[in-house]
């Protein structure tokens, strides 16, 4: 199928190697013309495994001008949807992404369908975004198609989740629409669910707050069994055989960041209030994770103290597989840290440049280095950091890095 993916992205990116890897001819539009040139030449702009050897082995079209989607049977809209300061959701890029498609349509003489892609709340398809795109003269429903079809994807291994995904929901506006995005997907070895539009947007952003809400319960419970001198895996591993709880998000730690799970919890929460509900469970779910992250640096404080020592900083990345820092845990621990005047060391496999973007005042350095600092935090849980050196270190673990515990004092933050 002739294919445009608007925003090269996480998800516009990973979308657009896959479906181009299955045949499809795909047209990536971004604003981001070095991002672009990047792909163009075949080179990911991202740290995702297998993305970069895809891009080297298939052909997509890269542009700025949104005019080249005019052939398009689908067009996927991918960009952006980051916070506003009051935990709504910002629509910007969205709107524009729109509007630019709209501009295509009045020019456009056969059917084709736009699939809203981005994460947005109940009603942002029908409310926003069918309006932008019908000011182009033509109908939705009878002119072009519209659908939503949330992505599931898990950064660090995106492609593996994309290709895989555990189901497909397509929120359609009526059956052509569905139908054509149902075609496309027919070789996915995923159960596919149609839906409306509203209920497929209602149901990425409730599976964000299950899994938001599954790892700040673990991590309470995790708190408490610190308290009590019991081992929060030990408890998760006799959880984990109910299949009403599963074994997976059990790990206790320092809490969930990345470009996903915090920004659509503060958009739930905010479309929630405005429709007059106060969720609060989904506000204590947010409050735990941002306390969570600060645990590591209490902990530290009782074995050294923060003003004049170096402490080093192992992970900077959400998790472990990807270079995105957004959300990161790491965060919120060096701001306080570089407040209470500690000089800080900090190492990441990827992740290391868009950190230094944040804070230009951190050494970053080699592992080794990182490890000859007063204290050292372990905050993503990279594998490497499991054959690294700890004998003889203070280390305040968020993460279970097993081999850490051989450290002179170790501090499991839950644990
Ligand atoms: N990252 C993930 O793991 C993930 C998973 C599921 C869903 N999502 C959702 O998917 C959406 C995209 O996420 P992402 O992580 O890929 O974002 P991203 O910030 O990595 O990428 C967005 C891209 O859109 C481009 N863009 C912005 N405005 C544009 C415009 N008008 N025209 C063309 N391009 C434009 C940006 O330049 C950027 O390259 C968000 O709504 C996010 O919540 C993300």
């Amino acid at each position: 199928m002739k294919i445009s993916i608007v925003g090269a992205g996480y998800v516009g990116l990973v979308a657009a190697a896959c479906l181009a890897r299955l045949g499809n001819k795909i047209t990536l539009v971004d604003i981001d013309k070095e991002r672009l040139k990047q792909v163009s030449q075949g080179v990911s702009p991202i740290h995702e495994p297998e993305l970069a050897e895809i891009l080297g082995q298939v052909d997509i079209e890269t542009t700025s001008d949104y005019q080249r989607l005019v052939d398009s049977e689908v067009i996927f809209i991918c960009v952006g949807t980051p916070s506003n300061d009051n935990g709504s959701m910002s629509l910007e890029h969205i709107v524009e992404a729109s509007r630019r498609i709209s501009e295509v349509l009045k020019v456009k003489r056969d059917y084709c369908v736009i699939a809203v892609k981005s994460t947005v709340v109940p009603g942002t398809t029908e409310n926003a975004v069918i309006p932008i795109l019908e000011a182009s003269g033509k109908k939705a429903g009878d002119d072009f198609g519209v659908c939503m079809d949330p992505e599931f994807l898990r950064e660090g291994k995106a492609v593996y989740y994309y290709m895989n995904p555990a189901r497909i929901i397509i929120g359609e506006l009526d059956p052509r629409s569905g139908h054509t995005l149902a075609n496309l997907y027919k070789d996915f070895k995923a159960p596919v669910m149609r839906t409306s539009i509203k209920t497929a947007e209602m149901i990425k952003l409730a599976s964000n707050s299950f899994l938001a809400a599954k790892i700040s319960l673990i991590n309470e419970i995790g708190n408490i069994c610190k308290a009590l001198d019991i081992d929060i895996y030990e408890v998760a591993k006799g959880l984990g055989y109910d299949e009403r709880i599963g074994s997976k998000f059990l790990n206790s730690g320092i809490g969930f960041g990345g470009s996903c799970l915090p920004k659509d919890l503060k958009a739930l929460i905010a479309r929630s209030r405005q429709v007059g509900y106060k969720p609060k469970i989904l506000e204590h779910v947010l409050k735990l994770n941002d306390k969570q992250a600060l645990r590591m640096v209490e902990l530290l404080r009782r074995h050294i103290s923060l003003k004049g020592a170096t402490i080093g900083i192992l992970g900077l990345a959400f998790k472990p597989g990807t270079d995105d820092v957004r959300e990161s845990r790491a965060i919120s621990i060096a701001e306080v840290l570089l407040k209470e005047g500690a000089i800080v060391k900090a190492y990441d496999p990827v992740a290391t440049q868009s950190f230094a973007t944040l804070f230009p005042e951190i050494e970053y350095t080699t592992p080794e280095e990182v490890l000859k600092c007063d204290a050292v935090l372990i905050v993503t849980e990279w594998e490497e950091f499991e054959h690294l050196d700890y004998r003889g270190k203070i280390v305040i673990d968020g993460r279970r890095i097993l081999k850490a515990k051989e450290a002179r004092i170790y501090e499991g933050v839950c644990w």
